[in-house]
């Protein structure tokens, strides 16, 4: 399973550093492929068996771009994994879809492992099961979905950092709708804590989870992929 850390804009480098220590120790006993995204200033080289991602960067090698990073400062810390399309993204930077799918096909181009999320407002959530899917597919225009490096993150706003979460049903049909959509990797995102990644990881189609405020402690983190590990091993 995929098993997914956004740290946001929290965790300097010197707290990331200590972050990434303790989640390698329990990283080295498991199965999941763990993946973390720090704040963009606490990237680096870290020697460990996580996959460390970019939250974000500019379509670009480099250049004039106040404010970004780009292809080479990516390079530089041997970062191939990118995030694209996050709600926060989208919804408080004010990231148009035309502008995502032009960094998707960009890192496309670069080979990279994108994770890509898609996912509704609450008023959207509100309105006919037709309407959200409409809107969520509207979120995949000019993306190629059968990208074999691509993963999707299913993050409804309304899920994200508010405590809320869809019931399991809800998570399996969308979930199912989106498979439809792509055969890649599908993860769940949005107040996925300690005491529901269980049952959220247990769903039919639910590849992984992309977790925000509760992976801050690494000690939670690592606990939820003992969990995953845990349910594999059930499964066999
Ligand atoms: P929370 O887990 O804090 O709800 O955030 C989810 C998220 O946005 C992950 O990308």
């Amino acid at each position: 399973m995929i098993i997914a850390a956004n740290l946001k804009t929290n965790l300097t480098r010197s707290a990331t550093c200590k972050y990434i220590k303790e989640l390698q120790i329990c990283v080295q006993n498991s199965t999941q492929n763990v993946i973390v995204f720090p704040a963009t200033s606490s990237l680096d080289s870290y020697e460990s068996n996580v996959t460390i991602g970019a939250q974000n960067a500019y379509p670009v090698e480099n250049g004039a771009f106040t404010g970004e990073i780009g292809l080479e400062h990516l390079k530089e810390f041997e970062i191939k994994t990118i995030l694209i399309g996050h709600s926060e993204r989208r919804h408080i930077l004010g990231e148009s879809q035309e502008f995502i799918a032009k960094k998707f096909h960009y890192f496309k181009e670069q080979g990279f492992q994108i994770i890509f999320c898609v996912g509704e407002p609450l008023e959207i959530r509100e309105g006919s099961k037709e309407e959200m899917l409409t809107y969520i597919h509207k979120q995949f225009e000019g993306i190629d979905t059968t990208y074999e490096n691509l993963i999707i993150a299913y993050e409804p706003v309304w899920a994200i950092g508010t405590g809320k979460v869809p019931t399991l049903e809800d998570i399996k049909e969308i979930h199912k709708e989106l498979k439809k959509k792509s055969s890649a990797p599908l993860l769940y995102g949005g107040s996925v804590k300690v005491n529901n990644v269980k049952d959220i990881l247990s769903v039919e189609n639910v590849d992984g989870v992309l977790v925000g405020s509760a992976a801050l402690y690494a000690e939670h983190f690592c606990t939820m992929i003992e969990y995953a590990d845990e349910l594999q091993q059930s499964r066999h």
